[in-house]
């Protein structure tokens, strides 16, 4: 690693919740110069890294690069045609997004998971070519939502996986929904989606809640997006005491996928606050927040799985 511009910092603890090295991770020498601790798919030593935490160091290096290379290979091999240029910029992005859930200390197993999901929710887009150009126009036009979409995909497999859904269909539709939740959006003017929801006049809220309907009737167009799919879209807004919207719909008519996405849409907007902020909490701290301010308003079967994940360290 040579360009200190394009490290990024990982907590020790973090790295020493993984069994293997997820990409290769550095330790920085006191003449400023990195070392490579461990390399890509490597175990972990944990009595060395105990050895070094002991010394003081708390911090380990990864490299952009390096990181952004492996997931970029990981993800371009997941088609046998090799990889679609035209979804190029979404494996950059999904590249930036996996870099995040590390840093927020994420768990290995939580994020093979994710990768994995990703993968094949990569793949069912480039297959169908109306869904592709759906997705294409939503990251060309929004490439900010698309980082929040693959975030909350990536979170809504990890919860539906703590829910314990086997089914493989049943997280790839998750995943694929919690994607696409807010393409509706691509309906939406400019000056309403540039505005701070909380400021939009009354008439332009409902312009705004009209995305869900929208991203509903976008998708069940497409003959190779399953109804489970463009529930997930419908039902986003959506919570279990009514207070949702565009229906007030109440916890039983809530679609079961879209239950869990809607959480995970949830945490990622407080990661994003937090951001905004200046501030940057764990995966952990977000959760317990969220349940803390509004579990009442989810369903209660994914709030105990959430409660159970944070229990036994799920994330
Ligand atoms: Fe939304
Ligand atoms: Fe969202």
């Amino acid at each position: 690693m040579s360009n200190n511009r394009s490290v990024k910092s990982i907590s020790i603890e973090t790295a020493m919740s993984w069994d293997t090295a997820p990409f290769n991770l550095y330790i920085q020498l006191p003449d400023s110069r990195f070392l490579a601790l461990f390399r890509t798919g490597n175990p972990i030593d944990k009595p060395r890294l105990q050895k070094y935490a002991a010394k003081g160091v708390t911090t380990l290096w990864s490299s952009e690069q390096e990181l952004s290379d492996a997931i970029s290979a990981e993800l371009g091999s997941a088609s046998s045609g090799g990889a679609d240029p035209r979804l190029e910029m979404l494996t950059k992005l999904s590249v930036a997004v996996f870099d995040q859930l590390t840093r927020l200390g994420i768990s290995e197993e939580s994020f093979n998971h994710a990768k994995a999901v990703g993968k094949v929710v990569r793949n069912v887009l480039e297959k169908d070519p109306k869904l592709s150009d759906a997705f294409l126009k939503f990251q060309t036009m929004q490439p900010d939502q698309v980082r929040h979409s693959l975030m909350v995909s990536a979170l809504a497999t990890i919860l539906a996986n703590g829910m314990e859904w086997i089914k493989p269909s049943t997280i790839e539709n998750i995943g694929l929904g919690a994607l696409l939740h807010d393409i509706g959006k691509l309906t939406l003017p400019a000056e309403i989606l540039n505005t701070d929801p909380g400021m939009l006049s009354p008439t332009d809220r409902k312009i705004l809640e009209g995305h869900c309907e929208a991203g509903r009737s976008i998708l069940s167009g497409l003959k190779t997006v399953p109804e489970e799919v463009y529930m997930i879209v419908a039902h986003h807004h959506e919570r279990a005491d009514g207070s949702g919207y565009p229906q007030g719909l109440k916890d039983i008519y809530i679609h079961p996928l879209a239950r869990v996405v809607a959480i995970a849409n949830e945490i990622v907007d407080r990661y994003e606050r937090d951001q905004k902020a200046g501030r940057q909490a764990s995966i952990k701290a977000l959760v317990e927040a969220t349940l803390a301010a509004s579990a009442s308003r989810f369903n209660r079967d994914v709030v105990k799985a959430l409660q159970k994940m944070l229990a036994t360290e799920k994330f």
